[in-house]
């Protein structure tokens, strides 16, 4: 019987120590039960945190959006904010600290398979970090390409659930055309990447679709925000139709793992001059000198 490669080395798996129930152990020590609701039914809810010099970067906002997450699938947050950061930090600083990821998620336990919430089931709570690498620092960047699609998702999408599928696919489109993002289309609105938020300047305004369950609120997103607002930089909330795309002069997307990132083709058609263009530069260094600041501890 052929053998299928198991990738069980720590290198392979991009992480040296991981967190599961309350243990920090090797990788490859780490099981879990084939009956676990994340891996039986996507029963659970993650986050992708970046690390920069270390810290980990707007942890507060993570965490919030974690409990959200959790208070929307009727999951009791299994350790106290104190334990998260505690966890957090450890595996941070048993990676060497510098520019990294955590990825965290926490499923509904093992039970019997029954799609109803089982009772008395402890949650299985599972964080490693990630050395992967963060996209160049450069302000003159080519843009990507990215090719739009039909939002095929389910109707809750601020929920941040492992059950992925929808966006896998939806992504997996784009790898095979070429494409490193997926915009998504429902209803003639633009809401999202499959794994990015999306901006786009239209007569010189800066533009996302609102927050709404349709989207995932990305904490880069809402730096974003934040820091145009800070700057006089003026953005609008509101609903993006599928024909603005073809007229806007800049698309970006953004997240935590992307950072922000220029569009320069959609669907094979140059975006403005298919390159960084201004208001991405003027954002994209506000970007930059915040995670510097991350970096020396002033902010979070
Ligand atoms: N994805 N929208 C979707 C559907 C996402 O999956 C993500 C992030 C974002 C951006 O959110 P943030 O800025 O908080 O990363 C928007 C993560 C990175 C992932 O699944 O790996």
């Amino acid at each position: 019987m052929a053998t299928i490669p198991q990738p069980t080395l720590s290198s392979s798996l991009g992480a040296s120590l991981v967190y599961l129930n309350g243990e920090f152990m090797k990788p490859e020590q780490a099981t879990i039960s084939p009956f676990d609701r994340g891996f039986i039914f996507g029963d659970g809810v993650y986050e992708v945190i970046p690390v920069f010099g270390g810290r980990l970067f707007r942890l507060r906002s993570h965490l919030q959006r974690l409990q959200d997450s959790l208070n929307a699938i009727e999951l009791a947050n299994p350790l106290s904010l104190e334990n998260w950061k505690q966890v957090l930090q450890r595996l941070v600083d048993e990676a060497g600290g510098g520019d990294q990821y955590v990825y965290l998620q926490v499923t509904r336990g093992v039970a019997q398979r029954n799609h109803a919430f089982p009772q008395d089931v402890r949650p299985t709570v599972f964080a490693y970090v990630q050395n992967k690498p963060f996209p160049e620092e450069s302000l003159d960047q080519p843009g990507v390409a990215v090719i739009t699609a039909s939002d095929i998702r389910w109707q809750r999408c601020d929920i941040k659930s492992v059950s992925l599928l929808g966006a896998v696919m939806l992504r997996q489109l784009a790898e095979r055309a070429g494409a490193i993002e997926t915009i998504l289309l429902r209803d003639g609105l633009v809401t999202e990447g499959a794994a990015t938020n999306v901006f786009l300047v239209l007569d010189g305004v800066l533009v996302t679709p609102p927050k709404s369950r349709l989207i995932l609120t990305g904490i880069t997103r809402d730096l974003v925000l934040e820091v145009v607002r800070e700057h006089g930089i003026t953005v609008e909330e509101r609903d993006v139709r599928e024909s603005e795309l073809a007229s806007a002069s800049e698309v970006w997307i953004t997240s935590s793992t992307n950072e922000i990132k220029p569009v320069g083709t959609i669907n094979g058609t140059t975006v403005g001059d298919g390159r960084a263009g201004p208001v991405f530069k003027r954002v994209y260094g506000l970007y930059q000198d915040y995670k510097q600041a991350v970096r020396d501890g002033r902010v979070e």
